[in-house]
């Protein structure tokens, strides 16, 4: 069977081309995973199978604009957290994860101008911590429309570069290529045209090795944060998986007018900042019987010290936001106040 890699129809189901089932066992074998496990992130995870299959037991966060393929990543159950939506519209905490499985949409962005794997590339990189690995997945066509840019980019962001053709039959069927680095420090690059088209020529006339079985893995991912990735969300509302989430649309319904029944969006489950934002409004008073509750939103700045890329020590100020829950008891509580403060 000759994969299809037409623009259109990959267009229809939004460049959904899974990692093969014969490349899956290649690229486990050059990868070595902390025993504690590592986070692993895939921004285009689809239905999860891919990333499952590479790095089993780790602590993976997936991200998928297919509704129905991330509906079927979360009901898994193996990921910490499955977002539904665009990888650009995401807000993700830098340098958070030790491993990213990266095989992006292939396609240009509308408008021209920008290939959706560089656009993922550049914005992925963001999110691996110094050490970690990446393994990215791309169409050798990428290379002929942007291939100095990209070269840069692992250039000035990785070491250990490494970049390998698909095996025969599937390299013929698909021309992927499969590229491993590590993540370092940004660094300046300075390479002439001349020297950066003989790399991208040589990997577009495939004179690049070949994608094969390790006797010994290469690539050695760090344990990074096992577990905890600080801020980790998409702002895009999605109508179907707010449905399969929310568990209080039907108690919406039933306290609505008739009128507005069927008008009713499903809301996500709030978060403390909204729910803050409802009491302050005076929208919860008296929802919970017994209670008077006060939510209050507090801003202030926070100054710490990094190491930035270059090894230079910088400043950040950030503002933090924190909320606070006031809840007047009817009866005292241990304290012997009335006054229950929530953080
Ligand atoms: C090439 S497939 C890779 C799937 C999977 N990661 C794998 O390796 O088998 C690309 C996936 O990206 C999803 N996708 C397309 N545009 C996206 C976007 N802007 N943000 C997140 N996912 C997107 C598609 O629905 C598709 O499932």
């Amino acid at each position: 069977m000759v994969l299809c890699l037409s623009r259109l129809a990959g267009q229809k189901d939004l460049e959904f081309f899974p990692t093969q089932d014969t490349i899956i066992p290649l690229i486990r074998s050059y990868l070595s995973f902390p025993e504690e496990g590592t986070t692993v992130l895939d921004p285009c995870c689809a239905d999860g199978d891919a990333v499952l299959q590479l790095c089993p037991d780790q602590f993976h966060f997936g991200m998928e604009l297919n509704t129905t393929r991330a509906l079927q990543a979360k009901a898994t159950n193996e990921f910490i957290q499955v977002l539904a939506g665009p990888f650009e519209n995401s807000t993700i905490s830098n340098r958070a994860f030790g491993f990213i499985h990266l095989n992006p949409p292939y396609d240009w962005v509308a408008g021209g101008g920008d290939r959706y794997e560089e656009i993922f590339l550049y914005r992925a990189s963001n999110y691996l911590a110094h050490g970690g690995v990446l393994e990215l997945l791309v169409p050798v066509s990428l290379f002929q429309y942007k291939g100095a840019e990209v070269i840069k980019h692992l250039l000035s962001n990785y070491q250990d570069i490494r970049i390998y053709k698909y095996p025969e039959p599937e390299y013929q069927l698909f021309k992927q290529i499969v590229v491993f680095g590590v993540k370092k420090p940004s660094e300046r690059i300075t390479a002439t045209p001349e020297w950066l088209e003989e790399q991208v020529a040589l990997i577009t006339t495939g004179d690049i090795p070949v994608l094969a079985m390790q006797d010994a893995p290469i690539y050695h991912v760090p344990a990074i944060n096992p577990g905890m990735v600080k801020v980790f969300r998409c702002n895009h509302y999605d109508a179907v998986l707010a449905r399969s989430e929310s568990r209080t649309l039907s108690i919406l319904q039933s306290q609505s007018m008739p009128v507005l029944k069927d008008q009713l969006t499903a809301p996500y489950p709030l978060d403390k900042a909204s729910l803050a934002l409802l009491a302050v409004g005076g929208y919860v008073d008296g929802k919970m019987p017994g209670h008077y509750l006060l939510g209050q939103y507090e801003n202030r700045e926070v100054t710490s010290h990094d190491i930035d890329d270059d090894g230079s020590e910088i400043t950040i100020t950030q503002k933090k936001s924190s909320t606070i829950f006031r809840v007047l008891l009817p009866m005292p509580g241990p304290d012997g106040s009335r006054i229950l403060t929530i953080v």
